[in-house]
């Protein structure tokens, strides 16, 4: 959602924090703008416009943006007022003293705006945010750090805001609750940034700021405290991952580039937790007995990671023998769940900054459980507020439909699944050890689904014109059906529904016929015959199938218009592959349909509101 980047130093800041916000362009926005101290002035000047950042790149071509050595910029994903120049970030107060970037929501702005109105405060957005410059305005008496403290008690909500003050223009003032912002440290400069990419090719070494926090920076100096005013002393960590991992480099896109990162973090996940047959999570933070002392597990998430952990509660439950739920993070919060300390909670976010998923892990914490987090980024707020975590070392995704982070969580379920059965009695050695066997192939698979690109392309082709895809799958694939239609919808609109095969007579077989396309998941397995059957009622009402199946199936072919095949492996383990064609058929369809693969409409990377 929306992206925040800010910036203090001797440089001209204009430029840095417009190729900031081409690096938040993943998060998803509708408008973007920059506002700067003018050095030879004082003044703040704001360019702001609606749509893609090469508009404001165009206006300030246009209207020019002065000199300065600090300033703030932000792409907007509209929730309070149209996607239009005028609430677009920054806001100023009336007397354009303070300028403000904002990401997250004021639940309380009305009333505020009410107050400040009866004060003479003029509002000229429909936006949340613009009560925050105009409230720092009010209680302001010369001291900006005290001003922006005194307004940010007051705010209700979730917020991270970078804020500008014309009387001190070699300060930038931060700060957040719920939402994230980091601190980028570098030599006489410093930047704020809602995430690493933004600045990660003017300094690597990051500060996470906290909830709660407050920070002053001025080119040579980062100072940070409480709202309450204590100092804090930041922990300043190294980004490991270079410059490059955040570039396209030679791909069409972001989303091909992380398809084909693919057997790469594969073996990074295995290499980093199956040492000789055995799983260890080294941040885990739970000992054998306590991990043995968990009657079920409760699996937490949203969206593509919610259907990892479906994957998830398959393995665990086959391999462990422990009953598993699985919750959409966002039903969970509100459904007065029933847990206790003998409940291992686990909760799966790419981001680590999912409101929905941060919300829920704090509500099971309350009420006793221990949450452990399954995350792609270190220092969000997920990991700091989790027990433990197991990271998916999946690398920066900046294609905002979700291919290498799902394929990194499906691992490490498959992996927690073999490390929770060795106290179970439901797995001898022999089996986990084939499983594990399995698992070290599943890169070398990748590679062979991938060379299957162009015969998946043609595919797309030919199918791109269905206006209604039908995905099905069973058991431990279900998830995978789920998945690939989320995939479909998301990056080519076109209306996609993932259904368990099984539950197909009970109404979807109702939108059958021959302007349908319906992708069946088929692999080998235990369930391969009634799939089978499945496909046969499909055809009997001249569905069209494209079928993911295992190589060497032959036999499927007759029920099939396409098959992609799969390299064979463990039952099990087939959702770690077959995820994989359907990943690349939503890509090349959408390719196909011209849409924008990378940063699809009214979509955010990470979702940081409710
Ligand atoms: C889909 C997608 C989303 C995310 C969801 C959760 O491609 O990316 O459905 O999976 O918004 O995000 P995280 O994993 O960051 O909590």
């Amino acid at each position: 959602m929306c992206g925040i980047t800010g910036y203090v130093g001797h440089k001209n800041a204009g430029p840095i924090l417009i190729e900031g916000l081409k690096r938040l362009e993943y998060r998803g926005y509708d408008s973007s703008g920059v506002g700067v101290i003018d050095l030879s002035t004082g003044h703040i000047i704001v360019r702001k416009t609606k749509g893609k950042i090469r508009n404001l790149e165009e206006l300030i071509q246009q209207q020019n943006l002065p000199v300065s050595r600090i300033g703030i910029s932000h792409t907007r994903w509209a929730t309070h007022g149209a996607p239009n120049h005028v609430n677009s970030h920054p806001h100023a107060d009336s007397a354009k003293k303070f300028l403000v970037v904002h990401n997250g929501i004021i639940e309380n702005y009305e009333v505020l705006r009410e107050e400040l109105q009866h004060q003479g405060s003029v509002f000229v957005s429909e936006t949340d945010t613009e009560v925050i410059p105009h409230l720092i305005a009010s209680l302001y008496q010369g001291d900006f750090l005290d001003a922006v403290r005194q307004a940010i008690v007051r705010l209700q909500g979730s917020f991270a805001i970078g804020v500008l003050c014309a009387d001190h223009p070699d300060t930038l003032i931060a700060a957040r609750v719920g939402s994230p912002l980091i601190i980028g440290v570098g030599k006489e400069e410093n930047f704020i940034a809602s995430d690493v990419p933004a600045i990660l090719d003017r300094t690597k070494r990051i500060i996470y700021l906290n909830d709660g926090e407050i920070a002053r920076l001025t080119c040579d100096n980062v100072e940070i405290m409480k709202f309450s005013g204590a100092a804090v002393r930041p922990k300043i960590h190294t980004v490991k991952f270079s410059v490059d991992a955040v570039k396209k480099q030679g791909f069409a896109h972001f989303m091909l580039k992380e398809i084909h990162e693919q057997p790469e973090v594969l073996e990074r996940i295995l290499k980093s937790y199956l040492k000789q047959e055995e799983v260890n999570f080294p941040e885990l933070n739970l000992s054998p007995g306590q991990l043995k002392g968990f009657e079920r597990i409760g699996i937490i998430a949203c969206g593509t990671a919610y259907h990892a952990g479906l994957v998830g509660k398959y393995a665990i439950e086959q391999l462990a023998g422990i009953p598993v739920f699985v919750d959409a993070a966002s039903e969970f919060r509100y459904r007065d769940p029933i847990l206790d300390e003998k409940t291992l909670l686990i909760a799966i976010s790419q981001s680590g900054e999912t409101a929905d998923t941060l919300a829920a892990g704090r509500e099971a914490q309350a009420r006793g459980a221990k949450v452990i987090a399954v995350c792609n980024v270190v220092g969000s707020s997920l990991v700091r507020e989790s027990h433990g975590v197991i990271y998916t070392h999946a690398g920066p995704e900046i294609g905002v439909a979700s291919t290498k982070a799902y394929v990194a969580q499906v691992a490490v379920m498959f992996l927690l699944a073999l490390k929770l059965s060795r106290n179970s009695g439901r797995t001898v050695p022999a089996q986990r050890e084939s499983i594990i066997a399995q698992l070290r192939q599943a890169p070398a698979a990748y590679k062979k689904i991938l060379a299957a690109k162009n015969q998946i392309a043609q595919i797309a082709r030919k199918n791109s014109h269905f206006g209604c895809f039908l995905f099905l799958g069973r058991h431990i694939n279900y998830p995978t059906a789920l998945e690939g239609a989320l995939k479909l919808k998301e990056i080519s609109y076109i209306p996609a529904e993932g259904y368990a095969a099984g539950e197909m007579k009970h109404g979807p077989i109702a939108l059958i016929d021959e302007y349908r396309a319906v992708v069946c998941v088929a692999p080998q397995s235990e369930i391969y015959e009634k799939m089978i059957s499945n496909m046969q009622e499909i055809r009997a009402r001249k569905g069209k199938i494209i079928a993911v199946a295992t190589q060497g199936d032959a036999a499927i072919k007759k029920h099939s218009s396409h098959v992609i095949y799969i390299p064979a492996t463990h039952n099990i383990l087939t959702p770690l592959l077959t995820v994989l064609p359907l990943q690349m058929l939503a890509y090349f369809i959408a390719v196909q349909l011209g849409c924008d693969v990378d940063q699809p409409r009214n979509l955010a990377k990470s979702v940081t509101v409710e």
